[in-house]
């Protein structure tokens, strides 16, 4: 299984913060916001990323990021020109994704919580896809799907006007092998984007689609306009303050799925400076070796 973490887009919603720099560099409370999206995907067992930016951010990501090697992951850049849809991510990594199955999410996407849901649609996964229904107060604003009284998929539409119902689909989508080829079978839509929701409606017609509903016990968040950015940094804080744990560390993620050995974790560590983060990893260290 490839993943893909899509951090293309303008952010327009949110300029002028997003002038300069793309918004999925900004910080969420104490990680810039890409730390918790790529946390997800390694948490499912994903190692092999594919990181799309825009053109002007792609050497920031870099210098963040890096190749992944040192967290035991192997981190891979592409850029996608212009924000022309969410689709395009699997045109632009068709090389990367090969023959492969392949997770997308979304850079301004957070998930937290008990993430059995994704590692069940993960270890599960044979043909088709597999997306999920999470209920919003405001599913105009999202993909929303469609059942019928049976839990079976109806319909699913990119921002209606009138949602059929409160299930948005959130920005993590699980892939078979012929997503490739079904997003460059897409043509683009009336805002001229290759729309992730056309993509799973192919699969839908062909009767591959499942929609895996996300219980209460789990928040995502987007971050797309200036108050649902305040809503997640103060969420993160709060859940962080109260816990003394971190939601979003890329390393605690590799070193918890067993990517990095506890011992070559602990030397990149020790290249960090001294500040809250370093002395949470090392906690972390500490708590793993004994088994904690
Ligand atoms: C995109 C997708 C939409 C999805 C959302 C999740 O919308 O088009 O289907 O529900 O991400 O964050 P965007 O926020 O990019 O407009």
């Amino acid at each position: 299984m490839k993943g893909i973490v899509l951090a293309g887009g303008s952010g327009s919603r949110l300029f002028p913060i997003s002038k300069v720099y793309s918004k999925q560099l900004m910080y969420l409370y104490n990680k810039p916001m890409i730390y918790y999206p790529l946390s997800t995907l390694i948490l499912g067992g994903i190692r092999e990323i594919l990181i799309i930016t825009t053109p002007q951010d792609a050497d920031s990501f870099k210098t963040l990021l890096g190749d992944g090697r040192s967290m035991g992951l192997n981190f891979q850049y592409a850029v996608q020109p212009k924000p022309e849809g969410l689709a395009q991510a699997f045109t632009i990594g068709k090389d990367f994704v090969g023959k492969d199955a392949a997770t997308l999410i979304l850079g301004d996407n957070l998930f937290y919580g008990n993430l059995d849901f994704f590692k069940n649609a993960l270890s599960s996964h044979a043909v088709g896809a597999k997306i999920f229904g999470y209920v919003v107060h405001d599913p105009e604003r999202y993909g929303v799907v469609e059942f019928d009284n049976k839990g079976k998929v109806l319909s699913i539409e990119e921002k209606p006007v009138k949602p059929r119902s409160d299930y948005a689909v959130p920005g993590l989508y699980v892939y078979d092998e012929s997503v490739v080829e079904r997003a460059s079978a897409l043509k683009p839509s009336a805002r001229g984007e290759y729309e992730i929701t056309d993509l799973n409606r192919s699969y839908l017609k062909d009767g591959l689609l499942t929609v895996q509903k996300i219980g209460r016990g789990v928040a995502w968040l987007d971050t797309g306009t200036p108050h649902a950015l305040l809503e997640a940094n103060n969420f993160i804080g709060s859940v962080e303050q109260r816990q003394g744990l971190m939601i979003g560390s890329i390393e605690e993620a590799a070193l918890r799925s067993g990517f990095v050995s506890a011992e070559d974790f602990m030397t990149v560590i020790n290249t960090y400076p001294k500040c809250d983060y370093t002395t949470y990893l090392r906690r972390i260290h500490h708590d793993v070796i004994a088994g904690k």
